[in-house]
């Protein structure tokens, strides 16, 4: 058998990208290998979302280069691709910069992998088409096996492309316009993963809840309506989505979020800026005031759900009292986790034209002091789980022998130690301590004996600095 090595940056959807090209080439006869020494194939899957996720694909490049030379001198022909969204902004600049590369292929046209693999052993290759016709349609489903090996946890794309054209964002240029799968496309590959034991899927997309698929009465069916067919897949225990914007949070979306046991009371709903100055310059659509109403209505409709946001800092013309109604939202509404970035200037985009760049010492120091606020909230919400019955579903061995690994409803992870359960279990678990990354806990039920294993001594949960943080 051939071999290929995909190595993906960025985001879920490249996540789940390259597992079908995985699907697609495992149908042509190559096998994933871990490592890209040795693959006949070597395939990056690139994130072109900051500028410093565009230069890690060149450094990966250049040394990519080095072992085809390496593999060539042994006699073995390597070939090498660069799909995503660094190859749909970049295009043939890729070839022009590393000549090494075969092959150029964007988000919207990898269904068309073996083609263009054929092509390309004649003449270098790209392409990056951003057409409307169904690529979804066109791929193969993921054999039984290739799901067993990717876990108990899967995500699927059900959504592709973004409208908002926020003015930072390169999004709207690299994966095109807004696009959702019709419902029963959707459903048969849940159905599918479920057959073969998935139980936990996140619904993803760049615009996630601005989903508007075709259902089986020929209507668009919104993500709500969506989220209560995938509920009804016997084996789906656990249902999430990412990633959403504020606007697009309909009344039925937040019911969903009360009424189906299997919706996770999670939600990663990013605000990118506190300041309302600064949201109508990132042209977000919305303020400050109207994402905290927001907030207050998916608060009403599940209390203790946990929240998540992006932030950006530093961009043109943010002023520090503009920063400090960030770190005031931040704290309002105390984020259970956060992805916070410093503004980076993309070509093309809108914000690339403005003046009044953040001087780069200021973005770090600003950056800084968000996230240790981020960090100190992340803890508060971790810490307050000390004490509580939770739900954790097994989806991996542990860091040492006879624990396990699983993931509260909050989407925290979780340790415990079990004799007795396997992956796949879902257990109540009673958390006994917070560490810096991982909950410990014992099943419910059973006898509050310290635990004998030193490794389940967790330093960070000692730390004297984290006591503040203590429920
Ligand atoms: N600079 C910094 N961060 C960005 N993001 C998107 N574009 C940029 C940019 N130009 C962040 C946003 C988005 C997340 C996926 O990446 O916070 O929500
Ligand atoms: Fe980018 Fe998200 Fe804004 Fe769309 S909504 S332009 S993906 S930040």
């Amino acid at each position: 058998m051939k071999k290929v090595h995909i190595k993906s940056f960025g985001c879920q959807m490249n996540v789940y990208d390259g597992q079908r090209m995985a699907d697609i080439l495992g149908e042509q006869g190559f096998e994933e290998t871990p490592t890209p020494e040795g693959a006949d194939l070597i395939l990056l899957n690139t994130c072109h979302i900051r500028d410093r996720a565009v230069q890690k694909v060149y450094t990966e490049l250049g040394k990519l280069r080095d072992i085809k030379t390496a593999q060539k001198a042994q006699g073995q022909d390597t070939r090498i691709v660069v799909a995503g969204c660094v190859a749909q902004a970049e295009g043939a600049e890729i070839q022009r910069r590393q000549p090494a590369v075969d092959l150029v292929v964007g988000p919207q046209a990898y269904h068309r992998l073996p083609e263009l693999l054929e092509q390309a052993q004649r003449r270098r290759t790209v392409d990056t088409d951003l057409p409307i016709d169904d690529k979804f349609g066109h791929l193969p489903a993921p054999k039984p096996a290739a799901i067993r090996a990717r876990g108990i946890s899967a995500f699927v794309t059900v959504q592709e492309g973004c409208d908002k054209f926020c003015a930072f964002c390169v999004v709207p240029y690299t994966r095109g316009a807004e696009f959702s799968r019709p419902v029963a496309q959707i459903m048969a590959e849940i159905e599918r993963l479920a057959a073969s034991g998935v139980q936990d899927v996140t619904l993803i997309g760049q615009n996630v809840n601005a989903y508007h698929g075709e259902g089986s009465d020929g209507r668009a069916w919104g993500l709500a309506r969506l989220m209560h067919r995938v509920a009804e897949v016997q084996g789906i225990h656990r249902i999430r989505y990412s990633t959403s914007h504020p606007n697009d949070m309909d009344d039925d979306l937040i019911a969903a979020h009360r009424d189906l046991p299997q919706v996770m009371p999670f939600l990663h709903l990013p605000v990118q800026a506190g300041s309302d100055r600064i949201l109508l310059a990132m042209n977000r659509k919305h303020t400050a005031d109207q994402y905290r109403r927001l907030i207050e209505r998916v608060r009403q409709a599940r209390p203790d759900i946990a929240l998540s946001s992006d932030f950006i800092v530093g961009f043109p013309g943010e002023s520090d009292a503009d920063f400090e109604e960030t770190i005031a939202l931040v704290d309002e509404i105390g984020f259970a986790s956060s992805y916070s970035f410093k503004y980076s200037p993309r070509p093309g985009t809108p914000a690339a034209d403005l003046r009044e760049q953040v001087p780069a010492a200021l973005m770090d120091e600003r950056l800084q002091r968000l996230q240790a606020r981020i960090e100190h909230h992340r803890q508060a919400f971790n810490h307050a789980m000390v004490g509580r019955t939770v739900e954790v579903l097994l989806e991996r061995a542990g860091r040492h022998p006879r624990q396990l690994a699983g993931k509260t409803p909050y989407l925290q992870a979780v340790q415990i130690e079990t004799e007795t359960n396997q992956i796949g279990d879902r257990v109540q678990v009673v958390i006994e301590r917070a560490g810096s990354n991982s909950l410990f806990g014992r099943k419910a039920g059973e006898p509050d004996t310290p635990s004998q294993n030193p490794a389940m001594l967790d330093p960070a949960a000692r730390d004297p600095a984290n006591k503040d943080l203590a429920a």
